[in-house]
């Protein structure tokens, strides 16, 4: 039994992979993902995937409760260690070109229980961030609409629950739907059952815009800083997390949020074109594409107000209204953040069905969700199924408290893959590594040490959550997946 729970998947390095010649097979001889992605796709994938709530709505709150103007530093901290994790997914996705991501190169070496739990876990990063992404998408939209005399009434505008921290229960708020989170995820499960090229020309279109918003705002806001504001740098602590240097950690958590996302884009190793090369391209250069931005904003949103006035749903909104002569930018800002926040959502709810097709493919997840469209050629089952699920969590349930747990599960994914990059240098170091970490010895453990000190230190209230989505896993894993994995089958 112990030796089949930790059995691990044969990795062959994938050869050179062109355009028209997919690493994947589909199951039982169907149709297969199409290789279409060009390096420049998967970079915009990633900023596409990188850039929403965590910048427009989450750096207001870990300014003014957790870091003040030291946010630039928790910015920093969380670029640190994503850094190290994608590094080891650049040689992961060019070294194993699979849709899969993180729950396939576990299966490859740590084995198959340990690849279920990262599987389950991204299910906590895919699903729910497209759920509370579309909550914030949701939260702009309305502020925008109300503003120009249009709202959404307020019983069609929330979710009818409140995560309530302090009793770690749920709380009516009065509300029946939120309806425009619900709307958005199912127009953009649409688009993901309609096809992977026509998913990247719309997330292109929507990454040009967010980005000229963003950059907009560093190049006019900049004149209105007023240095005072970054005074005190690191406030003092007031208790617990709240500021000092305890503070600024809490606050990389937070802003953690943020840089999800580069990872999305192993997922679309599949189809891509030259996977080799462009992997590390797209995973490492949106990464440090956003990196630049987002320590650029903290900056300038602290140096406009004064940090305790960022608490807000839309802070950098909120930053600007503070000077009239900024209204245009602003309107801009609210326009950039609705489509911003729509790419996340796009690029969440593509690789969500990309990996249980993975799984499927491994006798892990029912049949099912390997199914790809014969004409489409995308994994259209998956794509309903979880555009159902992420709309009805979309529609009952709060941002922070989904926020939370997408953070948690990332972090322990992100931690497995630098595990698993040095453990294959060891049992596998025959294999072609298109792409190798530098240092790996060091920056693995480093990536490891750092996402497991994000995980475990600020997220103490949820961990009794995540112990209930754990077992719910593991119940699905041994009543389906024990007993279908293929290769105990085939062993
Ligand atoms: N990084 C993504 C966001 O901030 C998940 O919305």
């Amino acid at each position: 039994m112990y030796k089949n729970l930790f059995a691990t998947k044969p990795v062959e390095a994938a050869g050179h992979v062109d355009a028209g010649e997919p690493v994947e097979g589909g199951l039982q001889g169907e149709v297969t993902l199409k290789r279409v992605l060009t390096a420049r796709h998967l970079v915009m994938l990633g900023v596409g995937a990188i850039i929403g709530a965590g910048i427009f709505v989450m750096t207001g709150t870990a300014a003014a409760n957790y870091a003040g103007p030291a946010v630039i530093l928790s910015f920093v901290m969380a670029a640190v260690a994503c850094g190290f994790a994608g590094l080891c997914y650049a040689e992961f996705a060019s070294m194993m070109p699979v849709s899969g991501s993180a729950y396939s190169y576990t299966y490859s070496t740590l084995g198959e229980v340990v690849a279920w739990f990262i599987g389950w876990n991204l299910v906590l990063e895919y699903l729910f961030a497209a759920s509370s992404v579309a909550v914030g998408w949701s939260g702009y939209l309305n502020s925008f609409l109300t503003t120009h005399g249009a709202g959404v009434p307020a019983a069609l505008a929330q979710a009818p629950f409140h995560y309530s921290a302090e009793t770690s229960s749920f709380v009516s708020t009065g509300s029946i739907v939120n309806l425009p989170a619900v709307l958005i995820v199912a127009a953009i499960s649409g688009l993901c059952y309609r096809g992977i090229t026509q998913s990247a020309w719309v997330n292109a279109l929507i990454v040009a815009i967010k980005v000229t918003v963003i950059v907009a705002f560093l190049g006019f806001a900049a004149q209105y800083i007023n240095p005072d504001n970054w005074q005190p740098f690191i406030p003092e602590n007031e208790g617990g997390t709240r500021f000092g240097t305890e503070g600024v950690v809490r606050g990389a958590a937070v802003v953690f949020f943020a840089y999800i996302g580069f990872d999305a884009v192993s997922t679309a190793a599949g189809e891509a074109k030259n996977p080799q090369r462009d992997m590390p391209i797209g995973i490492l250069g949106s990464l440090a594409v956003c990196t630049v931005l987002y320590i650029a904003v903290a900056a300038t949103l602290t140096g406009l107000l004064p940090y305790p006035q960022l608490d807000t749903a839309k802070p950098v909104a909120t930053a600007l209204e503070a000077y009239p002569t900024l209204g245009w930018l602003k309107m801009a800002v609210e326009i950039g953040a609705i489509a911003g926040l729509s790419s996340v959502i796009l690029v969440m709810l593509m690789g969500q069905p990309r990996i249980f097709y993975a799984m499927a493919k491994d006798g892990l997840m029912p049949k099912i969700f390997g199914r790809v469209h014969p004409k489409f050629q995308t994994p259209y089952v998956g794509t309903v199924i979880v555009g159902v699920v992420a709309a009805i969590m979309a529609g009952l349930l709060p941002l922070d408290f989904l926020g939370d747990l997408v953070s948690m599960g990332t972090l322990l994914a992100f931690a497995t893959v630098c595990a698993g990059v040095l453990i294959l240098r060891y049992t596998r170091p025959d294999l072609q590594r298109p792409f190798r970490v530098p240092g790996a010895i060091v920056v693995c453990s480093l990536g490891v040490l750092s996402c497991l000190y994000l995980f475990w230190q600020p997220f103490k209230d949820h961990w009794q959550v995540m112990l209930g989505w754990t077992v719910i896993g593991f119940v699905i894993y041994f009543g389906y997946g024990y007993r279908n994995s293929k290769l105990r089958k085939a062993a």
